[in-house]
């Protein structure tokens, strides 16, 4: 970029100066000595010393330790300018500090503010434009997780936004209501943006007449309520932990999900409650952590209903006691409330779907409260919950002869590949339906998500999938030793010459190479379409 000053001007810079990349060559080779040092030291005496030291220290948990002190957060909607090209969005990134524990200056990102971003909401149909503006210490990008935009648009690791540049996206809202999410994706950095506070929801809405006759609570920071939920480690100078396990997790393989924290922000909230006044509240949960799963429920086990999967709304609510959601997940819950009521959302102990003693050092054992609901005295009268979700979006229909692909997801490759910027793994037909079968090895747990489009699960550790993973999807927790069948809505935006991604959304996975691209291209010409593509655009 061209005139571009090298820093963000005129902001307080609160982050750390421009650095030069770190080698890549380097870290595979740490990655290879991790491997066999690892499988060598696992029976070595003073080894197993240490190892029983991290070990211990692992089991998380907040339990009986809050107070619920401080009113959640709610981010800013940000609805935006419109004129006849559209809605415009003016988005700004900054290095700033921002007190999240009290008493505690944390240097920390944002968008609009020192920390995370507003919730961005349009409506199918409308044309939607983005002006973000990078006043950041280094590049960066910005990804519309789970929107259906062509490649160009999407804020992948190829489109790089240098500091002091604004980067001009546009499309036109093609897709059910959803709850998405916008955050960095820049190549091998996205965990460090991401933590630093980069992240924000981006809500769609369906036609309005169709949202009115769904019935579901819908005025936003009343009845329907953003909840971003992430965990962070802070250092006793206010810092956030930022590189995760230490060296030995590392060269054990174990622990190798990068920061795991102890300490639960919810919309950048320490210690949350929020006040309710309706009968039914709707939730809308989104796991904006690095790694960590939740296994979402309330302490007084009470029932609620899930309403929508991260891609749309359900065809109908599922009456659930507990909603599992790894990184990047999204769900719509409602919740009923008598007044005076108090209940806290809880994260049980999540089924990780692996052994001992990985399962312990991943979170499988950690219980979180994170945030206490408390119905006023007098509470408002909401529409009853629909039986039906009527605008629910039809199952993807699969053709006999949809082309069936397979991916193995083992340590931080799919395939046996570390992710290339200029490899291209799946050439796919516009608006095709392709079979993913997805494998995690027996070793670790990993999240797939794909850009761009729609999935539905259709097979779950072997069987149909429950009802709550039933719906239109984007990420899929894939359990360890496990094979999920996806049906995948390929998007109908070809471009032969710029990918979308697929990866693991355990980000220091995504970041150590667990990525692939896939272009989409126009029925028939799959077989001429190029394999490779620039590595800048
Ligand atoms: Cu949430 Cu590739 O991203
Ligand atoms: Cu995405
Ligand atoms: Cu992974």
């Amino acid at each position: 970029m061209p005139g571009v000053p090298p820093h963000g001007t005129g902001e307080p810079t609160g982050g750390r100066p421009l650095r030069t990349g770190r080698s890549r060559t380097r870290r595979r080779v740490l990655k290879t000595a991790g491997g066999l040092l690892g499988a060598g030291v696992l029976v070595g005496g003073a080894y197993a010393v240490n190892f029983a030291v991290v070990y211990n220290g692992r089991k998380q948990s907040n339990v009986g330790k809050l107070k619920f002190a401080n009113a959640v957060h709610i981010p800013r909607l940000l609805e935006g300018r419109t004129d006849g090209a559209g809605r415009l969005f003016e988005l700004k990134a900054r290095a700033g500090t921002t007190e999240l524990l009290p008493g505690k200056q944390t240097p920390t990102w944002g968008v609009n503010g020192s920390f995370l971003g507003p919730t961005l909401r349009a409506r199918r149909g409308e044309k939607v434009r983005i002006a973000y503006d990078n006043r950041l210490p280094e590049a960066t990008t910005l990804h519309w997780h789970g929107m259906h935009l062509p490649a160009t648009m999407d804020g992948g690791p190829h489109q790089m936004v240098q500091p002091g540049a604004v980067w001009k996206p546009y499309w036109t809202i093609e897709q059910p209501a959803s709850t998405l999410w916008y955050h960095p994706h820049p190549h091998e950095e996205t965990a460090d943006h991401v933590t630093r506070g980069i992240a924000g929801m981006f809500i769609l809405d369906d036609e309005k007449e169709i949202e009115e006759r769904t019935g579901l609570p819908r005025d936003y920071g009343v009845d329907d309520i953003p909840l971003i939920v992430q965990d962070r480690t802070f250092n006793d100078d206010g810092t956030m932990e930022m590189r995760g396990a230490s060296t030995l997790e590392s060269f054990a393989g174990v622990g190798g999900l990068g920061v795991l924290g102890d300490t639960i922000l919810v919309n950048g909230t320490y210690d949350p409650h929020l006040k309710v006044t309706s009968t039914l509240v709707r939730l809308r949960l989104m796991n904006a952590s690095n790694a960590r799963v939740y296994n979402f429920g309330f302490t007084d086990d009470r029932e609620f209903h899930l309403v929508a999967q991260e891609n749309g709304l359900l065809e109908r609510p599922v009456p659930l006691r507990r909603l599992q959601l790894a990184a990047a997940e999204r769900a719509e819950i409602v919740v009923r409330f008598e007044p005076g009521h108090k209940t806290v959302l809880r994260s049980f102990e999540p089924d990780l779907g692996i052994g001992f003693p990985t399962a312990r050092m991943d979170g499988g054992q950690d219980t979180f409260d994170i945030i206490e609901l408390r119905a006023a005295q007098r509470l408002s009268k909401s529409e009853p919950l629909p039986g039906r979700l009527r605008d629910a979006p039809p199952a993807i229909e699969v053709p006999g002869d949809a082309k069936v692909r397979k991916f193995r997801m083992s340590g931080t490759q799919i395939n046996g590949k570390d992710m290339e910027m200029t490899r291209v793994d799946v050439v796919a037909a516009a608006r095709a339906v392709e079979l993913w079968d997805v494998t995690a090895s027996g070793d670790g747990m990993h999240t797939l998500h794909v850009h761009g489009l729609a999935f539905n699960v259709v097979r779950y550790k072997g069987k149909r999938p429950p009802a709550h993973l039933r719906g239109a999807k984007d990420t899929v927790h894939v359990p360890a030793g496990e094979t999920v069948r996806l049906a995948v809505a390929m998007p109908r935006y070809v471009n032969a010459d710029f990918p979308y991604m697929f990866h693991c959304h355990v980000l220091k996975h995504e970041d150590r190479g667990m990525m692939g691209q896939f272009t989409v291209v126009r029925p028939g010409t799959e077989a001429d379409a190029p394999r490779t593509v620039s590595a800048h655009h």
